[in-house]
C-alpha cells in the first residue's frame, strides 16, 4: 500500500490524476474504473486540460463505472451517467461507446448485472480501478455488512449514504433513491491496480480506520488491505 499525501484538493487531483495519466501513457487501451462524487471532479478536471494539451488521449481507454442509482435514467441530471458525461467525457476524445454505466432503468436487474460483469470479464477486466469513500466506509455502494465475494448487483442504500447524498438532491434525502446497482467487492479487487482517493479530515480519518482496522464487511474499505496494488491519495482540510 502506498499513501501520498497531498498539501490540498489541488495537489490531490492533481497527484491522482498523474497516476491515472501514467495508466494510459503506458497503455493506450487501458480499462479504466471510474468513481463519481465530489472527490473525483478535479482529477477529472485535470485529465480534460491535458487531454486538451495532447498529453494524452483517451482513443481506445475502456471505462466502466462502479454504480448508479437505481431507476434514473441517464437524462436526468442526478444520474451517474450524466455526472460522468458532463463532467468527464463529453470533454475528452473518449469514444463514447467505450465508456459503461451500469443500466439502472431496465427491467430485468439480475441480467443487467450480469451484462456489467461479463463486458468486464471481457475486455480483461480492469486495469485501474478509481475509488471514493463513504462516510460509513462504504465502496462503490457495497454498504457495510455486505459479502466480500459480491458481483454486480443491487443494493439498499443505508441511512448514512442516503443522507449523505442528499447535498445532491436539495438536501431533501426523500428525493435520494433508495436503490442502486453497483459493481461488487469481487471486481474491484481484482483490478489490477487501484487508486483511492480521499478529500478532507473526516474523510482521512475514514480512510485510515479503513486500511488499519480489521478486514470486516461492517467496513467494506477495509478489504482494500488485502489488495497488492493500492495507491491511497489524500488531502487534509482546506
Ligand atoms: P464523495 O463520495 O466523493 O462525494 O465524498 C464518495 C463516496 O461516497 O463514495
Amino acid at each position: 500500500m502506498k499513501w501520498i499525501m497531498a498539501r490540498d484538493y489541488t495537489d490531490m487531483s492533481r497527484k491522482a490524476a498523474n497516476i491515472v495519466s501514467a495508466q494510459v501513457l503506458l497503455k493506450e487501451d487501458s480499462v479504466l474504473g471510474l468513481a463519481t462524487g465530489s472527490t473525483p471532479i478535479g482529477l477529472y478536471k485535470q485529465l480534460i486540460a491535458w487531454q486538451h494539451k495532447d498529453d494524452i488521449s483517451f482513443d481506445k481507454v475502456t471505462t466502466v463505472n462502479l454504480d448508479e442509482y437505481r431507476n434514473l435514467s441517464p437524462e436526468d441530471p442526478q444520474s451517474y451517467r450524466h455526472f460522468m458525461n458532463e463532467q468527464f467525457f463529453s470533454q475528452i476524445d473518449i469514444r463514447m461507446e467505450n465508456t459503461n454505466v451500469p443500466n439502472s432503468c431496465c427491467a430485468d436487474v439480475m441480467r443487467e448485472c450480469l451484462r456489467y460483469d461479463a463486458m468486464i470479464e471481457n475486455r480483461g477486466g480492469i486495469d485501474l480501478q478509481l475509488i471514493g469513500i463513504g462516510n460509513n466506509g462504504h465502496i462503490g455502494f457495497n454498504e457495510p455488512g455486505e459479502a466480500f465475494i459480491m458481483e454486480t448487483h443491487l443494493v439498499d442504500l443505508s441511512p448514512t449514504t442516503i443522507k449523505a447524498n442528499a447535498r445532491f438532491f436539495d438536501g431533501d434525502e426523500q428525493k435520494v433513491p433508495k436503490q442502486a446497482i453497483t459493481m461488487g467487492i469481487k471486481h474491484i479487487m481484482q483490478a489490477k491496480r487501484l487508486l483511492l482517493v480521499a478529500s478532507g479530515n473526516a474523510k482521512m480519518e475514514v480512510v485510515k480506520k479503513a486500511l488499519s482496522g480489521p478486514v470486516t464487511p461492517r467496513v467494506p474499505a477495509s478489504i482494500l488491505q488485502l489488495h497488492k496494488d493500492l495507491t491511497v491519495v489524500c488531502c487534509p482540510d482546506a
